[in-house]
């Protein structure tokens, strides 16, 4: 559909600008063909689109998620494709200017206007704009779009063909499909990823206009920067909260404006629409392009947003009018909020040794001047297709982002800047979005125009997501200095300068200042893994100087990355990294039987069949390779492994029953694996190291296939984000064993801000259900105390000095009950938690048939689940193909006596209710049955 946007008239939405005195044509929709050398027919098209999905729409293609067509597929990848608009009609030739307006184009194109060429583009995340006032006035016909799309993984192989091509030493340069990506301003998992497919789309992937300015002195507003922070605001030093707010306005224009343009800034409750203020801005500032103006609100004036469980998400909409005498010229309404967010990276003080911090420095994020315990996970590319990546998807993802006690996600380089809708959502929801620059597990190059590119890139996306209050840092690049820069060490030790300073030419000398001219608000770190910095001279030619591998043992400086594919050692604490943050660490799962079903043939439903396995991308072909089995294997072979070390062998009579069996029991190592580690990343708030965080890689899946997702592609949930919704509750009772001594320690942990007392319950059973004699040597029960973000040992044993008959028999049930404030909550909650402990592995315990029964219950909307003979361990509630949701408690233990009511929380349901007759329940004592 196209339509004529008169803009002195129509205001769409909020976040739109209302442009003035001109006319906006939005070439969105249909009405576009699709052509390319490689394919005999034109087919129909849409903007913004990719050409995947236009050739799926047409028929051309099967779904491309289906199988094998990651590899089946790649004829689409080697060639060009044209996407040509129908006849553009009724254009004004007697504007004073046409452009063409692109807010996005994926990748590499050329574009005609009127069979006339207007230029080319080489960077999929800038906005392009066009002068086509010329070819316009000597068109003699209704003027056609033409946008030519060229090969990505052609093209980056000649820039690397050429002689003066950049060359890097071997190992560092991480190829998962396509080489070369490192050439390219372009998504770099489109090329494959250790969880993704290789698709490399490509097509207009966001809107396009065409925008004439009737005459002169009229402005398109092409792009908005609002930037709300404390007086006197340094991006890396504590704000001052005692100061008033600046909110600084600068929008970036197409066209003209008067000599002395005012401007004007109005500030709204969101959600009431009472006015905060409204105020004329005193010097307006206009420079190229920009147009720039800031008042000041009073201290207390604004209610502040936080992140979901420490306060409201209070919003204001900032309306900016921008005028010539009493002639609106252009008017932008933002949402935003009033809030500091602030990367503490600073070195640890006399203060903070005081009171039993080691030395070093800190690294965790303060909000509104307070810090906190950030509770996440990564965010990578929610599809290999962003174009289908709605808003109601979005929604429901970002809903289990909350209900999994998440407040943080990092927004993982190298997939694309989001795009603001995403933004949006995480900024009502509470969730803060560490987001990075596309850069990811590459070096890259540092010739002129590359970083010019690069330049353009940041100072557009910067200036556009600034207003978002979930916004929580800029970070340069992925694991760069923590894995590449290491592997050039080790390699060419003799080159370590040239690459440590090509390395800081561009995440350092080119970013940081791009980052802080356009946002006063917002921290900035190089890469996501470090070490931190020494010190910051702005006017030093590079401008942060990085701490890298000059450490002292004993001292903490930075956040921790760690993978173990050893799964002899998972849970062994003493493995996990101490830090004071983890952004990273995982472990990959198969996804459930009813995602795989989405995307493979039934003959294909076996754990290392063909399909299943050339779908693992851990660890990556490494190239244009279609079968290379022995990396894709090695990751079957290590999620074998980590079932076989510690959980009940599936042995099912029936294949498939089998298979889901394997899938869920790898899914049950997992969560185990990252259990242990979030308990022991959380118990270090209260540790020297003082952890301020735990990131666990990834939030969810971009197709269907194994990987360290805890939310499968459709939205299902593995075990994996049920267990981190409930190790993330604010107070948690853990217990941590070490099996080579015997020690055992219970420890509870609390990341409210006021300390909280209460009692932890200790309980021995048999696996039947049965108390064992004298409560083996444990006390009933202990009462806790625990500081703010803190932690304490409540109880400490060695099994030998317990008195259980035998080890394969017995389970510790833990629990807590304690009341106290969430932050910045009037009012008391009370706080529960319960975990427990079994002295042997889950593969060695004498399991009791539990007999599970769930029954639903009409009138109330929720089932019942009971163990009726046994103690019921990892008691799974299933749910049907057809409905997107979660039950709101899963994978529990479960006394035999004991009845749990359970509701499932519906986001979307196809099955008009239907779904309820098919939801099933079954426990660990099913994964050891043939039937
Ligand atoms: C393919 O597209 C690229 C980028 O637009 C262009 O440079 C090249 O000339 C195109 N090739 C053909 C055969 O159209
Ligand atoms: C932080 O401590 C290091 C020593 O580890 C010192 O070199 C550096 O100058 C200090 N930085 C600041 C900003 O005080
Ligand atoms: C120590 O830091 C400096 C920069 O501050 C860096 O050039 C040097 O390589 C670092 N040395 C080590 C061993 O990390
Ligand atoms: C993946 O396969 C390539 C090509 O066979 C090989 O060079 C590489 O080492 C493999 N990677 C892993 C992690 O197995
Ligand atoms: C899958 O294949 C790998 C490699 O051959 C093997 O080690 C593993 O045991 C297999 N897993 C299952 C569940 O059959
Ligand atoms: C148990 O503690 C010992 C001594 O601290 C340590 O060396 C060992 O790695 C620990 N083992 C486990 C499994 O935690």
């Amino acid at each position: 559909m196209r339509y004529w946007l008169e803009t002195a008239v129509a205001l769409l939405a909020p976040s739109l600008p209302v442009v003035l005195g001109q006319h906006v044509r939005d070439l969105s929709g249909d009405g576009w063909i699709l052509s390319s050398p490689a394919l005999n027919q034109s087919v129909a098209a849409r903007v913004p689109s990719h050409a995947h999905l236009d050739l799926l729409r047409a028929g051309v293609i099967d779904d491309p998620y289906h199988g094998l067509n990651d590899f089946d597929l790649r004829w689409i990848v080697n060639t060009n494709w044209t996407y040509t608009s129908d006849p553009i009609h009724e254009l004004s030739k007697d504007s004073d200017s046409t452009w063409l307006v692109f807010d996005g184009l994926d990748t590499f194109t050329t574009i005609e206007f009127c069979g006339q060429f207007v230029g080319t583009t080489d960077n999929q995340f800038r906005q392009w704009t066009f002068d086509v006032s010329d070819i316009l006035k000597n068109c003699h016909k209704e003027p056609v779009l033409s946008l030519n799309f060229g090969s990505a993984p052609q093209i980056v192989d000649a820039i690397a063909e050429k002689p003066d091509a950049p060359q890097w030493p071997f190992g560092v340069q991480q190829i998962y499909e396509f080489p070369n990506r490192w050439f390219m301003r372009k998504e770099q998992s489109d090329f494959g990823w250790d969880w993704g497919p290789a698709f490399s789309p490509t097509g207009p992937w966001k809107p396009v206009y065409v925008v004439q300015h009737p005459k002169k002195e009229s402005i398109y507003v092409l792009n908005t920067d609002l930037d709300i922070y404390r007086k006197g605001q340094i991006n890396y030093l504590p704000p001052d909260q005692s100061q008033p707010w600046v909110v600084n306005a600068s929008i970036d224009y197409l066209g003209s404006l008067p000599n002395n343009p005012s401007m004007e800034i109005e500030i709204k409750d969101a959600e009431s629409g009472e006015l905060l203020t409204s105020q004329s801005v005193n010097n307006v500032e206009v420079s190229e392009g920009a147009v720039t103006g800031h008042i000041i609100v009073d201290n207390n004036a604004a209610k502040l947003w936080w992140p979901t469980g420490m306060g409201n998400q209070n919003l204001y909409n900032v309306m900016i009018t921008v005028k010539d005498g009493d002639k609106k010229l252009a008017q932008v309404t933002k949402r935003s909020g009033f809030r500091t967010i602030f990367l503490n990276q600073r070195n640890i003080t006399d203060e903070q040794l005081a009171q039993g911090i080691a030395p070093g420095a800190n690294w965790h994020f303060e909000v509104n001047g307070h810090e906190f315990y950030a509770k996440g996970s990564n965010f990578i590319p929610p599809d290999a297709f962003w174009t289908r990546v709605s808003e109601e998807k979005m929604e429901r993802l970002f809903h289990a982002v909350v209900a999994g006690n998440q407040n943080m996600l990092r927004v993982w380089s190298s997939g694309a800047y989001l795009p603001d809708f995403i933004y949006d959502i995480a900024d009502e929801k509470g969730i803060l979005l560490w987001s990075e620059f596309q850069f990811s597990c590459a070096l890259y190059p540092v010739d002129e125009p590359f970083l010019q590119n690069v330049a353009a890139e940041v100072v557009y996306n910067v200036r556009r997501v600034n207003h978002h209050p979930s916004l929580a840092l800029w970070a340069g690049g992925n694991e760069i200095e923590s894995l590449e820069l290491p592997t050039v060490q080790d390699e060419e030790p003799e080159h370590f300068a040239k690459f440590i300073g090509d390395y800081e030419k561009l995440h350092i000398s080119l970013i940081l200042p791009l980052v802080y001219e356009n946002t006063k608000s917002i921290s900035y770190m190089p890469s996501s893994t470090t070490n931190g910095y020494l010190d910051i001279d702005l006017s030093a030619e590079v401008p942060m100087a990085e701490r890298y591998w000059n450490t002292t043992d004993g001292h903490y400086y930075g956040d921790t990355d760690f993978y173990n594919y050893n799964t002899s050692e998972s849970f062994d604490i003493t493995t996990y990294p101490v830090g004071r943050f983890a952004n990273e660490f995982g472990f990959h799962s198969m996804p459930s039987l009813h995602t795989w079903r989405q995307a493979v043939d039934p003959k294909d439903l076996e754990f290392n069949s063909t399909v299943v396995t050339l779908r693992n991308h851990h660890y990556p072909p490494g190239g244009w390779s279609t079968d290379n089995f022995a990396n894709a294997t090695t990751g079957m072979a290590e999620m074998t492994m980590g079932v076989e070390a510690y959980y009940p062998v599936p042995y099912k009579s029936d294949s498939v029953a089998n298979f889901s069996s394997w899938c869920h029991a790898t899914q049950l190592f997992q969560s185990d694996f990252y259990k242990s580690q979030i308990q022991f990343y959380r118990r270090g708030s209260g540790k020297p190291e003082r952890q301020l965080g735990s990131l666990y890689w990834q939030l969810e899946d971009i197709w269907q296939a194994p990987s360290w997702a805890g939310i499968e592609y459709d939205g299902r949930w593995k075990v994996l984000h049920y267990m981190a919704r409930d190790i993330y509750k604010p107070v948690i009772v853990s217990p941590f064993w070490n099996y080579t001594t015997g020690d055992l320690d219970v420890y509870v942990t609390s990341d409210l801000w006021e300390s909280v007392s209460g009692k932890v319950s200790m309980k021995w059973l048999d696996l039947s259900g049965k108390s064992i004699a004298n409560n083996a040597g444990t006390p009933q029960s202990t009462k806790f105390e625990v500081g703010a973000l803190n932690t304490t040992n409540v109880y400490s044993t060695n099994l030998s000095k317990l008195s259980i008959p035998n080890k394969k028999n017995a389970i510790l049930l833990l629990s807590i009950e304690t009341e106290g404030h969430m932050p910045n909550s009037a009012e008391k909650s009370s706080f529960s938690h319960n975990n427990y402990f079994v002295p042997a592995w889950p593969k060695d315990l004498e399991l009791v048939d539990p007999e599970l029964e769930v029954k639903y219950n009409t009138l109330s909307g929720k089932f019942t689940v009971e163990a009726k003979s046994g103690v019921s361990l990892y008691t799974w509630l299933d749910y049907p193909a057809g409905v997107v949701g979660y039950f709101d408690d899963n994978a529990f233990v479960l006394a035999p006596g004991e009845k749990r009511e359970i509701q499932f929380v519906v986001l979307d349901d196809k099955t008009v209710g239907n779904w309820v007759d098919d939801v099933t329940v079954k426990s660990l004592w099913d994964q050891t049955t043939r039937d």
